[in-house]
């Protein structure tokens, strides 16, 4: 069974796609996709030989060798099969915005729970081209956003760079409880103006309810 995260992130993943999970340490997303037939071909990839060594047992526990190739690479540079759907969890944002700007072949959807900066990351994504098709923020222990992308423009209000998309009031509400504490202490106004778009954010997610 998937954790509540990599639960989230394989309900984002288009049926029947070519995905590659990058950065896939035990492979428990490819495994669970091809096992529950909702893709059509997966690849597992991790920069790490050794995280390898075990994402290849952990396949083979699951007679799934076959099925799910496996490669030691780092982002997708060094990959040369074609894919549609790219996976990038469990990653801090500078990671990712690396293994993307290295990228000489971006897919046309990318599902990606950033683990830093998401404010940092919805500019970059929007600046290469990309637009939020769906973003969620589920629990599980902590709270995790996960986007996916498609290839695309759209506007973003400075909220939505900032907290995202999702409709988890919930999420909007601890932020908020987090910016009261920073901005008591701080005083500082940006954090007054941030704990002002969050009173919008959840009014208007309240009443769409
Ligand atoms: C915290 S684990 C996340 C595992 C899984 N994706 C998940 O979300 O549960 C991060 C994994 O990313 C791998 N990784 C880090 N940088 C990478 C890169 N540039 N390319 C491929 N894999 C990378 C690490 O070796 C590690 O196995």
């Amino acid at each position: 069974m998937l954790s509540p995260r990599l639960q989230a992130i394989a309900t984002l993943v288009p049926k029947d796609s070519t995905l590659v999970d990058v950065g896939t340490d035990h492979a428990y997303l490819p495994i669970y996709l091809v096992e529950n037939s909702l893709v059509k071909k997966a690849y597992a990839t991790d920069i790490s030989p050794q995280v390898i060594k075990f994402t290849k047992e952990n396949i083979a526990n699951h007679h799934l060798s076959n099925q799910i190739k496996v490669y030691v690479a780092d982002g997708l540079k060094d990959l040369d099969f074609t894919y549609d759907t790219v996976v990038l969890a469990g990653m801090g944002f500078f990671t990712i915005q690396r293994i993307l700007k290295e990228s000489l072949t971006l897919p046309s959807t990318l599902i990606i729970e950033c683990q830093s900066k998401l404010a940092e990351l919805r500019l970059f994504m929007h600046n290469l081209g990309y637009k939020i098709a769906e973003e969620v923020v589920i629990w599980d222990k902590f709270y995790y956003a996960i986007i996916k992308y498609q290839k695309g423009k759209e506007t973003l209000t400075e909220a939505q760079i900032l907290f995202g998309k999702s409709n988890n009031i919930l999420y909007f509400e601890d932020l908020k409880k987090k910016y009261l504490k920073i901005y008591t202490q701080s005083k500082q106004a940006k954090y007054q103006k941030y704990l002002l778009l969050l009173d919008e954010i959840i009014e208007k997610k309240s009443v769409a309810k």
